[in-house]
């Protein structure tokens, strides 16, 4: 029932965006040229940065109309649900946004998507990607997407003056003071931790897991064999129920709950760094704040020194529609002016090694640092290390256990998920 509920939701956002009507609009040589982009960058802060790469799109490719077809709702929650029932009815869009890793991999695994190694040939992409990156979207020496960038999940968005009323000297670096912290907060009056949807819960929960686990049990959970059930990974949920018990009402997706703490009402907000682009753009877009003054980051508790990863990239589903419309997309998403004039506004950093980097400033910069020396870890609800049957089952765990609070079912509900990943 909510499957099918979401994505008549997600259809009637796709068709009040224009999506779906290539057919209807006439079917002739212009219908054709439209290039359907699928994405859910939507809302402020995301839009920003696909609104530079369509316009360096226009200007290249007089021939094609970018079509965009995003479908509102954080992390692609709607949109993903969507573009898989379009995908099972063998009706893909021209081009999809999609995760590397466990997400991209379930798409190539099920035939739905081109090999690109033409386009990785004719541009040397091999030459410019981090050879780990290529790993993620690859399939025995076929690699299936184009990245376009580098988001970092676990980040510590704060309220500097929040903190400062509350006693609070600076970011918490371990779990045990971040739950110090956030009952300073509360005794203040403010909101300790302000939270979106409920994908922002699962977001939440995979910095709390790498911040009580530490990097090599969390990255151990999506290895075969792992241990789901040990007393450590149970303190690990503990630490979640405590951390939750200080979150204010849930907002309706991240960008009100990442506001909250920009407006002085929440002191702290787990958020990727998409959350910088919302901060830190202009008005339309985003919210024009100052960094270090209406908001400030740290990594989140107990997890400095490694980077949770997660990384756009732009496919060629098999049956595209404008499949040559799609490749020049690929083009620009791939090219480092795309990159570098996606990226800045976007609040990621490139996937391309040679980009400008004086184009990364303020948080970026650090964000590029960090991402230089820092061990790695994946994201959950970014598709990285599960795939997408294992997130859905740890979606409904999740909500399950905001209802119940109940740790023990939790953990059961994990292993289970763990189990039947078919991964
Ligand atoms: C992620 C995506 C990011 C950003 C975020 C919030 O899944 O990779 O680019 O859009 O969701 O919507």
């Amino acid at each position: 029932m909510a499957a099918v509920a979401v994505s008549v939701a997600g259809l009637l956002t796709l068709s009040a965006c224009g999506g779906g009507d290539k057919q209807e609009s006439g079917g002739g040589q212009a219908a054709q040229k439209k290039v359907e982009v699928f994405s859910w960058w939507t809302g402020p802060g995301e839009a920003d940065g696909l609104k530079a790469m369509r316009e360096i799109f226009a200007k290249q490719n007089p021939n094609f109309e970018f079509f965009d077809a995003a479908v509102a709702g954080g992390s692609g929650d709607q949109a993903r649900a969507l573009l898989s029932s379009k995908l099972q009815a063998n009706q893909p869009p021209d081009t999809f946004q999609g995760h590397a890793g466990a997400e991209l991999q379930g798409y190539i695994k099920s035939g739905k998507l081109e090999s690109l190694n033409f386009l990785y040939d004719e541009l040397k992409l091999k030459e410019v990607f981090p050879q780990q990156l290529i790993d993620q979207i690859s399939v025995q020496g076929q690699v299936y997407s184009v990245p376009v960038n580098i988001h970092r999940s676990n980040v510590l968005w704060f309220n500097p003056s929040v903190l400062k009323k509350a006693g609070i000297d600076g970011a918490p670096k371990t779990i045990e003071e971040f739950i110090t912290d956030l009952e300073k907060v509360k005794k203040s009056g403010k909101i300790p931790l302000s939270i979106g949807s409920q994908w922002t819960l699962v977001h939440l929960l995979e910095s709390v897991l790498l911040g009580s686990l530490g990097t090599d049990a969390y990255n151990a959970l999506w290895t075969a064999n792992a241990d789901w059930s040990n007393a450590n990974v149970t303190k690990a949920l503990e630490n979640f129920k405590t951390i939750l018990s200080y979150a204010g009402s849930p907002q309706d997706d991240w960008q009100p709950a990442a506001k909250q703490v920009a407006d002085g009402e929440a002191a702290f907000n787990i958020m990727g760094d998409w959350a910088y682009g919302y901060f830190h753009n202009p008005p339309e877009g985003g919210l024009g704040k100052e960094s270090h003054k209406d908001f400030d980051w740290a990594a989140s508790p107990g997890t400095d020194g490694t980077f949770m990863w997660l990384s756009d990239s732009f496919t060629l589903p098999k049956g595209a529609p404008n499949r040559d419309g799609a490749i020049a997309w690929l083009k620009v998403a791939a090219s480092k002016e795309g990159q570098d004039a996606f990226n800045p506004l976007k609040g990621s950093i490139p996937a391309r090694k040679d980009a400008d980097q004086s184009l990364y400033k303020d948080y970026l910069s650090w964000d590029l640092e960090q991402w230089a020396s820092d061990k790695l870890a994946g994201s959950i609800q970014h598709g990285v290390v599960a795939n997408d049957q294992w997130r859905q089952a740890i979606t409904d765990a999740v909500g399950l256990f905001q209802q119940d609070k109940d740790v023990a079912k939790f953990q059961q509900a994990l292993v289970a998920a763990a189990k039947n990943s078919g991964q």
